[in-house]
This record gives C-alpha cells, structure tokens and sequence, in this order.
C-alpha cells in the first residue's frame, strides 16, 4: 500500500503542476470505520482480475482523469480489496460502495473524495452550505465515466444538475430576460463555487459586483459621477437569474427607479411629462447613463 501512495504522491505533484485541478497529498482513510466488514482486508494490487467481472466500468473508467491520473488504482476510492476477491458476490459488498448498499453517510463518502481534493476550488468545502445540507461530491459528479466534457459532472450541462435541487432557479431561468445559462452558454459556476466560498451565497468573488465586473469590465469604472447603488450592488437592480423584465431588471420601467427616487426635480426640464415618465422606458430615456457617466456635465446620468 505504502508503495502505490508513494507513486501516487509523485504523480499527484506532477500532474498538479501540468494541469488546474489542484490535488492535495492523499491521506489515509480508516476503511474499516467506514464498512466494518473491511475487517482484516489487506490491499490487492494486482486489478487484472477486477476485469472478469467489471469491465464494463473499468473501460470508460480508464479515459477519465482520475483513470489516467492513477491508473490500477481502485484502492485509494474503494478501499482494500482482498475481501471482496474472496467473496465477490457478499452483500453489503466487502467493499466501499457510494451507493445507498454501502451505507455511507454524504460526510463519509466525501471523507473519500478530499483525501486528495482538500485544496483549491474545494477549499472552503467543509462547513459551506452545500457540505451542511449533506450534499455529496458524487450527487454533482459521476466518476466512473465521462458524461460530460468537463469536470465529471453527472451530466453535460452542469446547471441542470443545481436546478434539480434548486427550482426556483430553474424557474428564473425561463423568464424572458436571462443570463445565457439554460442556453449551456455560461454555468451557474460562472458565478458561484458549488464547493463553498469565503463570500456569501457561494459567490466566487468577495462581492456581488466583483463577480460581475469579470464579464461586464466597462461597469466597472471609475466614473467621474457614480450612481451609488451601482457602485453597491449591482443586484440592487438586477435579477442575476433573471426576469421577465427587460435587462433582468427586478423592477419595471420607472417603477423601478422610483423605488428610490421621488418624481420630483423635474419642473425645469424641458419636455419632461410626469405621465409619460412612467411608461416605457420612462426615466432612461433621458437618463440613459444609470451605471455613470463620464460627461463633464452627467451628473444626472442624462448624458
Ligand atoms: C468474481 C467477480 C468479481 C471480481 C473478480 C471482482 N468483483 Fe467487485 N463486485 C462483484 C459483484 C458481483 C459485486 C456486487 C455488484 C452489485 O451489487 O451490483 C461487486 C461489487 C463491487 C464494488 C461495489 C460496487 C457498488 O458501488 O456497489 C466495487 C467497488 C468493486 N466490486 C470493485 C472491485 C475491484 C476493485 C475488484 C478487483 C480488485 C473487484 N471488484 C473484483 C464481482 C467481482
Ligand atoms: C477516485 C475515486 C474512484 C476510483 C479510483 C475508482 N472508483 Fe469506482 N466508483 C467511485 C464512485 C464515486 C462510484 C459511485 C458512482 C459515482 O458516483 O461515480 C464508483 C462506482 C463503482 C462501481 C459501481 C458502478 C455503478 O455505477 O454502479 C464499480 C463496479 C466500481 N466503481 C469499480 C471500480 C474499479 C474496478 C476501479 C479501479 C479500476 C474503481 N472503481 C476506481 C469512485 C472511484
Ligand atoms: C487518490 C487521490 C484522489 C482521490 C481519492 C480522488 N481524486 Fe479526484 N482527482 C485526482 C487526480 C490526480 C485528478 C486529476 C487531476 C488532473 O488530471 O488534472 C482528479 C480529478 C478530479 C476531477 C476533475 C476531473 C476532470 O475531468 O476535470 C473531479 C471532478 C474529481 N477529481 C472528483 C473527485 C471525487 C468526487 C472524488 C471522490 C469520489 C475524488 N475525486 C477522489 C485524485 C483523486
Ligand atoms: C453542487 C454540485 C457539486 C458538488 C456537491 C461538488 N461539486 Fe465538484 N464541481 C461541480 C461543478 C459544477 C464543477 C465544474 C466547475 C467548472 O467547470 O466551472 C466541479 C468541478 C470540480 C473539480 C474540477 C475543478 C477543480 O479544479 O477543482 C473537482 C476536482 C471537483 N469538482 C471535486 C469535487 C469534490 C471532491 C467534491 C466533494 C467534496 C465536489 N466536487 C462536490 C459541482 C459540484
Ligand atoms: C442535492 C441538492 C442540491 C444540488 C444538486 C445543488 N444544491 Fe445548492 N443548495 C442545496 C441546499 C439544500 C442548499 C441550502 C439551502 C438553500 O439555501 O436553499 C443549497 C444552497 C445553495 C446556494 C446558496 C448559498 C447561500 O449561502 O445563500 C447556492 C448559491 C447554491 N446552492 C448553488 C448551487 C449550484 C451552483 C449548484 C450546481 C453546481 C447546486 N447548488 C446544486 C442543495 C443543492
Ligand atoms: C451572473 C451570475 C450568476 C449566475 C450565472 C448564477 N447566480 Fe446565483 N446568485 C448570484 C448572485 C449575485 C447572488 C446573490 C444575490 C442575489 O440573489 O442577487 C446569487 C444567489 C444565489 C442563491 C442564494 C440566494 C437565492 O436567491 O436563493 C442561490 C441558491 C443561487 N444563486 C443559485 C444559482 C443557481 C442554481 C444558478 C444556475 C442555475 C445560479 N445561481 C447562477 C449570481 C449568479
Ligand atoms: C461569465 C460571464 C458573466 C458574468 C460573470 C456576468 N455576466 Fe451578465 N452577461 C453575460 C453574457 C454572456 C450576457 C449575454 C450577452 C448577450 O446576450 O449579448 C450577459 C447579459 C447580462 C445582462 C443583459 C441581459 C439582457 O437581457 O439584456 C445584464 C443586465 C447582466 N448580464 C448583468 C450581470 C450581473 C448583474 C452580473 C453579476 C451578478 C453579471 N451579469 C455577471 C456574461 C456574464
Ligand atoms: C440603479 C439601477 C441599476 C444598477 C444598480 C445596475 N444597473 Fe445595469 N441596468 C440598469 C438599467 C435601467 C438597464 C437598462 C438600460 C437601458 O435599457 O438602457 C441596465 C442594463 C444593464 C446591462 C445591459 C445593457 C448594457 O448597458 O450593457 C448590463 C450588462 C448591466 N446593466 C450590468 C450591470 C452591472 C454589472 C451592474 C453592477 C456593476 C449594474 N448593471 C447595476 C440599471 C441598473
Ligand atoms: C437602490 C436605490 C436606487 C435606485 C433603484 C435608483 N437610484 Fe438613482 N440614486 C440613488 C442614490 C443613493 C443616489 C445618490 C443620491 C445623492 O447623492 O443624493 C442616486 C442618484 C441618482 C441621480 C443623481 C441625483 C442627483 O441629485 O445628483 C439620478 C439622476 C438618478 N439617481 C437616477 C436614477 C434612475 C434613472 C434610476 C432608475 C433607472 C435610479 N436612479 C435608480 C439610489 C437609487
Ligand atoms: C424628459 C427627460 C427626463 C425624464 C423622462 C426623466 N428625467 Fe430625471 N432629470 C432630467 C434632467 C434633464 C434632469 C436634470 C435637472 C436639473 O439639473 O435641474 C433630471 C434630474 C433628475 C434627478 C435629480 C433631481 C435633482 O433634484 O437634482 C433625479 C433623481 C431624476 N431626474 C430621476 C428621474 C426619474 C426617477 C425619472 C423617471 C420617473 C426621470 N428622472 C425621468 C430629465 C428627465
């Protein structure tokens, strides 16, 4: 065993160093605290055999990552094997099996995972909503063949994996107005880390706006006037998810700036018609700089 983590370790740094996913050392797992039958089961290196009766996975097992990354390694996943060589067909299997037969809890099984997977994307995993709610890594990822073009997840795009649990987001989803994600365009992984976050709602960067910014750059500014609530959130106007309202806006038209502002300050200006403000696209007809203006003369955004 010490000898196949040993290689393990080395191709782990190596292959770390060639390609993103960051993979921590591999830790030791107690296996028999997890499947008791494991009693007394020692590791079988020789996989040849597995064949017989599994090919069926170990096949598309061996084009994924972690089949190249460890190639003959069952162990490190399903623990030591020579039980379950002696008596294949004992049900629970001699064997650490994900399925509901090994009775493993969601912190058991991702016990196995972060053996190797503590850092990087999933380092805030422990204690994030998604590790709370005992959602496991394998109710996003399917790892002993590839349904989809990247990251193992369960299916292809991976969006429809989080709309299964999160409805009302799928719902969004549908509106009118919406991020390209239904479309596979962008992920909901675009903006959140599904693993965990040091920021809120799972968010990828420390703020709302931080997230945004990596796609809309040219909100970002500095203006020389700045609409405040811009500045603060971009959420303060926008669905992320979407709406039914044009520019995922959560408000409609006037509606939505009068959340904030009173009609007021308008008897000067010319052609302004209080009726006509509150229709359409009422106030960005005229204040058609709402995110900021760098006008010498926008600081009411009308220019
Ligand atoms: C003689 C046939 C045979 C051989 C050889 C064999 N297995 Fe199995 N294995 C089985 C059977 C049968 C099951 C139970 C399958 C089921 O319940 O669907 C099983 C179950 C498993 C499971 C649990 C699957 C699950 O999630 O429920 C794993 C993991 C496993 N085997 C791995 C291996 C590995 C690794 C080897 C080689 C070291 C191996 N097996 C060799 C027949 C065999
Ligand atoms: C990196 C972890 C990992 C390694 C290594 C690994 N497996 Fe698996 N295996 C899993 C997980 C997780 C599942 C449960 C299905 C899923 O969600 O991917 C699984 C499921 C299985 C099953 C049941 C298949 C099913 O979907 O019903 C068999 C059989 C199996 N593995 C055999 C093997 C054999 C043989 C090897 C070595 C060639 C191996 N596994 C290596 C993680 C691993
Ligand atoms: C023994 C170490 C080890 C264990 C245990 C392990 N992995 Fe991995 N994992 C790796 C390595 C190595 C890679 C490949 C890194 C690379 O090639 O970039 C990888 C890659 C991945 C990837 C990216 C695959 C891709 O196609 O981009 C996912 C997802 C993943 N692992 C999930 C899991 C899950 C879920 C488990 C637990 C069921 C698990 N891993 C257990 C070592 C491990
Ligand atoms: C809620 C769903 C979900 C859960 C739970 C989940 N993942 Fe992922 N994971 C994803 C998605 C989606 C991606 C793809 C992200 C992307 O490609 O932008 C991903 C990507 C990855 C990757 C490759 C990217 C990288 O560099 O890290 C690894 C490795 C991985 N997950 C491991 C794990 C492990 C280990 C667990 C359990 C501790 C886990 N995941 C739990 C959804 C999930
Ligand atoms: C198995 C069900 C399940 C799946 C699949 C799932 N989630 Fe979740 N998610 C939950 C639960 C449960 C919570 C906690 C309760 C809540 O906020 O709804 C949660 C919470 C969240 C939160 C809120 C965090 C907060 O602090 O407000 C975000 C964001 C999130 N999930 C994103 C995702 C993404 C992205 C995916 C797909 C990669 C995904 N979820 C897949 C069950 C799931
Ligand atoms: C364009 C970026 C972006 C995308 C894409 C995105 N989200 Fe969000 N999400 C956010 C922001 C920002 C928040 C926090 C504030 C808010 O609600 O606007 C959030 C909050 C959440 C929350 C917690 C608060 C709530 O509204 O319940 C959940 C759950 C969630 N998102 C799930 C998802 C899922 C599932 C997907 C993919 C279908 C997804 N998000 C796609 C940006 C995004
Ligand atoms: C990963 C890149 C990405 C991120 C991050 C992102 N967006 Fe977008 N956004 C897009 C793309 C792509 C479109 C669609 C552009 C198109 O269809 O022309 C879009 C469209 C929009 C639209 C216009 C929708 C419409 O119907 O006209 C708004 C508003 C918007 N995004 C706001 C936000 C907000 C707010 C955030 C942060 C919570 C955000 N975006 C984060 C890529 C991104
Ligand atoms: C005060 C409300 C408000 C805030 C806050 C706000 N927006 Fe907007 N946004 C709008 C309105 C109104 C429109 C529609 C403009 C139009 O129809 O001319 C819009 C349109 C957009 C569009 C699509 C058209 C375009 O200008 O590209 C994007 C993208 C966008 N906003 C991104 C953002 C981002 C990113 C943030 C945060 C930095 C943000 N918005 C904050 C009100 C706001
Ligand atoms: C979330 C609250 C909020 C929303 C929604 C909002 N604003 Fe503002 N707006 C502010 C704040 C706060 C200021 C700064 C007020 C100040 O400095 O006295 C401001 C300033 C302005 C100013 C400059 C006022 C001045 O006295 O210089 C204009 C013009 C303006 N907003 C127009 C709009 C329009 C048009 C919309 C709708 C597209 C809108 N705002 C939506 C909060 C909001
Ligand atoms: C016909 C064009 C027009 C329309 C429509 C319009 N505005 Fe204005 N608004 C202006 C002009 C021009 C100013 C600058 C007036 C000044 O400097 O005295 C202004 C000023 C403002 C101010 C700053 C008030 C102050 O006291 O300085 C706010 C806030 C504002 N508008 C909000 C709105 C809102 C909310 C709507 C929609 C209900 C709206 N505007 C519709 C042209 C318009």
């Amino acid at each position: 065993m010490n000898r196949r983590f040993c290689k393990l370790r080395l191709l782990t740094v190596a292959v770390t160093l060639l390609l993103q996913v960051e993979v921590t050392q591999a830790k030791d797992v107690d296996w028999v605290a997890l499947n008791p039958g494991l009693q007394g089961a020692t590791s079988v290196e020789e996989i040849t055999e597995c064949y017989d009766c599994h090919e069926e996975y170990m096949k598309p097992y061996a084009k994924t990552k972690h089949g190249r990354a460890l190639p003959g390694d069952c162990e490190s996943c399903h623990g030591p094997m020579s039980k379950h060589m002696d008596a294949p067909r004992q049900k629970p299997p001699l064997a650490i099996s994900f399925k509901p037969i090994g009775g493993l809890s969601s912190d058991q099984k991702n016990a196995i995972c972060m053996q190797c997977h503590e850092g990087g994307e999933q380092s805030y995993w422990q204690g994030g909503v998604h590790e709370a709610n005992e959602v496991s890594c394998n109710t996003c990822h399917y790892l002993m063949e590839r349904k989809s073009d990247r990251s193992l997840t369960i299916k292809e795009n991976a969006a429809t994996v989080c709309m299964d649990c999160h409805i009302e987001k799928r719902g969004q989803s549908l509106k009118s107005s919406h991020m390209p994600v239904r479309e596979g365009k962008m992920g909901c992984s675009d903006c959140h880390n599904p693993h965990g976050s040091y920021a809120l709602h799972l968010l990828k960067t420390a703020t709302v706006n931080e997230t945004c910014y990596q796609c809309h750059a040219e909100k970002r500014g500095p203006f020389v006037w700045e609409h405040a609530p811009v500045r603060e959130d971009c959420s303060s106007c926008h669905d992320s998810h979407g709406s039914n309202n044009p520019g995922m806006l959560k408000t409609k038209g006037a509606f939505l700036c009068m959340n904030c502002h009173q009609y007021g300050g308008h008897s000067n200006v010319p052609g302004y018609n209080r009726a006509s403000a509150t229709v359409g696209q009422g106030c960005v007809n005229c204040h058609n700089r709402v995110h900021g203006s760098n006008h010498p003369s926008g600081a009411k955004f009308t220019r």
